[in-house]
């Protein structure tokens, strides 16, 4: 695992935006991995102005969301597909249907896990996966004690998550979804590069947990010690609390 200290959000930007550019360059048909929340929106604003300033291409890429909330109709705004059309998808070139999410197939729900799978296995693997992380160390909707071998799948989201979550819905928790589906952490780690990103105080100790504590479910993002090639990109409040 490298750790790299960045000065702001903007830096990191830059400096995973130069990834994705050499990734595309190399492989434009690349399979790429994306997280929703606010912390991968300085990275996709900035493949937003390369694509318009500078021809970056997306054109034969293709994209597979890291979750989905379950329940939420489509074009609802807090649907995380809906988010990464709106932040991502309407700014660059991708191809028509080239972005799916867990929730988008035409499967029940507990079904929806292994048919995503399968997905990513048949587009070859994801090349690059974007990553936040919770406060809690959760990775993607893999909520503390989450198995560290788990693959995509239906969850309940914890009271905690969904008290988190209820500003996103007017602050009305009985408008919050239930039940989520998520790439599992042993999915995470198959993906051929994995970059979370961390911003903030806020995020210092469970970046500590995730790059100098023992490898646990109780920190998910732990899991990421076990990835053969993980980027942790952090500023230096998230860094605070490194050795
Ligand atoms: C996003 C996701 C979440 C977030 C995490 C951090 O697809 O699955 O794990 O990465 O909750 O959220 P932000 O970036 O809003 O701090």
């Amino acid at each position: 695992m490298e750790v790299v200290v960045v000065p702001t959000p903007e830096d990191a930007a830059t400096l995973v935006a130069d990834a994705y550019a050499a990734l595309l360059r190399r492989t434009p048909a690349a399979v790429l991995g994306l997280a929703t929340g606010s912390t991968p929106l300085p990275v996709y604003r900035e493949l937003a102005r390369r694509h318009r300033d500078e021809g970056l291409s997306f054109a034969r890429a293709r994209g597979f969301l890291l979750d989905e909330y379950v329940g939420l109709p489509t074009g609802h705004p807090e649907r995380y597909r809906e988010f990464i059309r709106t932040e991502l998808e309407q700014h660059v070139d991708f191809a028509p249907g080239a972005i799916v999410g867990p929730g988008d197939l035409d499967v029940a729900p507990l079904e929806a896990g292994p048919a995503y799978e399968q997905l990513i296995r048949e587009a070859g693997g994801i090349d690059l996966q974007i990553l936040g992380i919770g406060t809690d160390g959760h990775l993607a909707f893999n909520m503390p004690m989450s198995s560290l071998s788990s693959r995509t799948r239906l969850k309940t989201l914890t009271p905690r998550t969904r008290h988190d979550n209820a500003r996103f819905f007017d602050g009305d928790l009985d408008r919050v979804p239930t039940h989520c589906l998520t790439q599992g952490l042993a999915t995470i780690l198959d993906s051929r590069h994995a970059v979370m990103l961390g911003f903030g105080r806020g995020k210092a100790q469970a970046v500590r947990e995730a790059v100098e504590g023992p490898l646990s479910s109780r920190w998910p993002a732990s899991v990421l010690q076990l990835h053969p090639h993980a980027t942790v990109v952090v500023d230096e409040d998230a860094a605070s609390q490194l050795a």
